[in-house]
């Protein structure tokens, strides 16, 4: 049976600390409106100088991952770049991550599911170790958020959360027998709820991408968001999903050793922990940090939690579970070698 096993993980946040207090100067907005709502206290942005893309982010991180792991670049056989905030519309982040890391032929695969980037990405890089299209993959989670936000108060309720980051993980295919390594994923989307958070412009479905006449700092260009709906979808489908990837598994809640959500809201993950009747010190978070970084932000706590010694022995058995854009969500169970 060839597993999916975690080698390394790394991360990186830009420079430039945001705290809420610096929003207060630039919006109508209050640390402790922030803090009680979401449980956020500062945020990473890129610098204003300069040209910093997502690409950029992920390959800090990911030198990071593939010196834990003891890779070289060239070790890799498979990329994979969750992003939503890309570095250009097209070619994807993938390429342009390998090319930074010196690859010139190495396949490359960018995956564009928002804050469930990350799990799509690690059921991706499973099916493509077990069906023997791969063996060793780098999956990286990178965005650059805040040069694509509005910062006016008419945007302060998403703008606010957003942080921008790169996580990666590498990830090896081994032959074992040994119940270890990705043991189930449980992925959903509904696109019925596409405009429940969305940016919409440039948008291919229009005769010119960019309209004329809609001046560029108009609401179409910037993630718009309803808060209070994609909150209560989250509260109702994490735990739901939660089960359903334990029973494929095959494992009992009092079997995870702790939970890694995406790091969205601290509300809603404190919700989730308490429908499912978990200790506080079962679910972890970090979004107090970073905000929230999307596709960055399950593999960054992954990241955290293993320095911090939380997670990562021999046996031990961890659960992500994500809600974002889409709609889509979805969970998965990693149990360390
Ligand atoms: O990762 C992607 C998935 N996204 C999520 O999971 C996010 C889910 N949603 C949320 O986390 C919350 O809905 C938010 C944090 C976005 C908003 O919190 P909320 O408690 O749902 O607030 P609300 O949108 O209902 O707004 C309440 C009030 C409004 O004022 P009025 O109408 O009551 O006078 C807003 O205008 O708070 C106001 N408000 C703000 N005030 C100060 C909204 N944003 C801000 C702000 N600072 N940044």
């Amino acid at each position: 049976m060839i597993n999916s096993i975690i080698r390394g993980t790394g991360m990186f946040v830009p420079p430039n600390l945001m705290t809420n207090k610096d929003l207060e100067k630039i919006m109508d907005t209050s640390d402790e409106w922030i803090q009680q709502r979401t449980g956020i206290k500062q945020r990473y942005w890129i610098p204003q100088e300069g040209v910093t893309g997502a690409s950029d982010l992920g390959y800090e991180a990911a030198k990071k991952a593939l010196d834990a792991a003891g890779w070289i670049a060239e070790d890799l056989d498979f990329i994979i770049f969750a992003t939503l905030s890309p570095d250009i519309m097209f070619p994807g982040c993938g390429c342009l991550l390998a090319a930074k890391l010196g690859l010139n032929s190495t396949p490359a695969l960018d995956i564009r599911q928002q804050c469930t980037g990350f799990l799509y990405g690690f059921a991706t890089a499973d099916a493509y170790i077990k069906t023997g299209l791969a063996k060793k993959v780098l999956l990286v989670g990178g965005e650059v958020h805040s040069s694509g936000l509005d910062k006016s108060t008419r945007g302060r309720d998403v703008t606010v959360i957003f942080g921008d980051g790169a996580a990666a993980v590498c990830i090896e295919g081994i032959d074992t027998q040994e119940p270890v390594g990705l043991l189930a994923s449980v992925l959903h989307a509904d696109g019925n709820y596409a405009e429940s958070l969305m940016a919409e412009l440039p948008a291919s479905r229009l005769p010119k991408r960019n309209p004329d006449g809609v001046p560029l700092d108009d609401p179409r260009y910037f993630p718009v968001m309803d808060g209070p709906s994609i909150f209560k979808k989250a509260v109702r489908l994490l735990p739901k999903v939660t089960y359903e990837v334990l029973e494929k598994a095959g494992i009992g809640l009092d079997q995870i050793d702790l939970i890694v959500p995406h790091q969205a809201n601290k509300r809603i993950n404190q919700a989730f922990g308490q429908f499912l009747k978990l200790a506080d010190d079962k679910v972890f978070h970090n979004i107090e940090k970073y905000g929230n970084t999307t596709a960055a932000s399950i593999p960054l706590a992954l990241h955290e939690a293993i320095e911090q010694g939380r997670i990562g022995k021999s046996g031990e058995t961890v659960l992500f579970v994500a809600l974002g854009a889409g709609l889509t969500w979805g969970a998965s169970v990693y149990r360390f070698l």
